[in-house]
């Protein structure tokens, strides 16, 4: 569900005034800074047991690799929070409950080992089906575009969700620019493969590099975010700094963190998640009530900070949006 109609939503609303203002500097700073760091001294599903790595000193909550990332102040977020029809999911959460296998598979292991990864700087190669494939710098690939604020539901297979608020580009911008050839009809996305930086790809949790997929139209919805910070401030490591997609009427599994390739394709990408188990995971994934995991029910779902379940929506609440780009579909079949 979009809280507020992304129209509706400027981001001087949302992002607090002084931290909008001082992102790109973080992020000038933080190239520096990481570097400096870098000199100083981490068939299973989202689940099973979560398998503990080398213990490490936890940082503060909301630090990123750089030590920059900014901790958003309560009382910034206090009007926003009024004209919500549900609670902003709190920043300790966001940042402190994570899926990121490529740092362990628990939950709090991204937020204390992902300080690993370093995010300045950034390569995002653009290859396949496109009229300009190239290796391009991240700061120069976003520059040329606006970034909003969006406020989305993020759902987990794993049945739990979030309220979350996204600072990004809409991917739709981003491919227009790149100008994919008439024969593109999916991307795919690949997180970075660095088992150096990304300790848990050690272990073949998965068939590593994780990688995700849209169809071209999906991409093209403008719901469709391709996310650079959240509650105002630079994403941090555990959220998939410095680049992470955000599809939210879609199983978090399918948001795909830490990009390093965009390439757009004929044939539908082989997706990590649907090649590791075919059985409980699928190439769309959208939040279907109706449709249960062959391990878990997905009528109902948890909101992290609620005791009560709460009944899932259809295409999580996004289905006025979405739900034309499955006409014809049949979404029992097409998990
Ligand atoms: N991307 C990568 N590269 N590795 C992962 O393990 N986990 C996915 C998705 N993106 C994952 C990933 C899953 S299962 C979910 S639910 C979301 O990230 C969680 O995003 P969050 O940790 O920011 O809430």
């Amino acid at each position: 569900m979009l809280i507020r109609r992304p129209d509706d939503v400027r981001s001087s609303e949302i992002t607090p005034y002084r931290v909008y203002m001082n992102r790109r500097h973080f992020i000038g700073r933080s190239a520096k800074a990481a570097a400096a760091a870098a000199l100083v001294p981490g068939l299973l599903s989202a689940c099973d047991e979560p398998q503990r790595m080398e213990a490490r000193p936890v940082p503060e909550p909301g630090v990123g690799s750089a030590g920059l990332t900014s901790i958003p102040q309560e009382r910034d977020w206090e009007s926003v929070r009024s004209e919500l029809d549900e609670s902003l999911t709190p920043y300790s959460d966001v940042t402190g409950y994570n899926n990121f296998y490529e740092f362990g598979t628990g939950k709090e292991d991204p937020a204390r080992y992902a300080h690993t990864l370093v995010t300045r700087p950034w390569t995002v190669e653009v290859d396949g089906e496109v009229a300009r494939p190239a290796v391009y710098d991240l700061d120069d690939l976003l520059a040329p575009h606006t970034e909003e604020d969006r406020i989305y539901r993020l759902r987990c297979v794993e049945a739990w969700s979030m309220v979350i608020p996204w600072t990004g580009i809409p991917l739709a911008d981003l491919i227009r620019r790149l100008e994919p050839t008439s024969k593109a009809r999916f991307v795919e996305f690949t997180t970075l493969m660095d088992p150096e930086q990304m300790p848990g790809q050690r272990r073949r949790v998965l068939d590593w590099p994780y990688v995700e997929g849209l169809r071209l139209d999906e991409a093209l919805n403008p719901l469709t975010l391709l996310a650079t910070g959240v509650y105002g401030a630079d994403l941090p490591n555990q959220n998939g700094a410095p680049l992470r997609l955000v599809v939210p009427w879609k199983y978090g599994f399918k948001s795909i963190k830490s990009i390093v390739k965009i390439r757009f394709t004929e044939e539908m990408p082989a997706t990590s998640w649907a090649v590791s188990a075919p059985r409980e995971y699928g190439f769309y994934a959208n939040v279907n009530p109706e449709v249960d995991h062959p391990r878990w029910s997905q009528a109902r779902e948890r909101r992290l900070g609620e005791f009560r379940r709460r009944p899932t929506l259809p295409f999580n609440g996004y289905g006025e949006q979405v739900a034309d780009l499955y006409a014809g579909l049949d979404l029992r079949r097409w998990f």
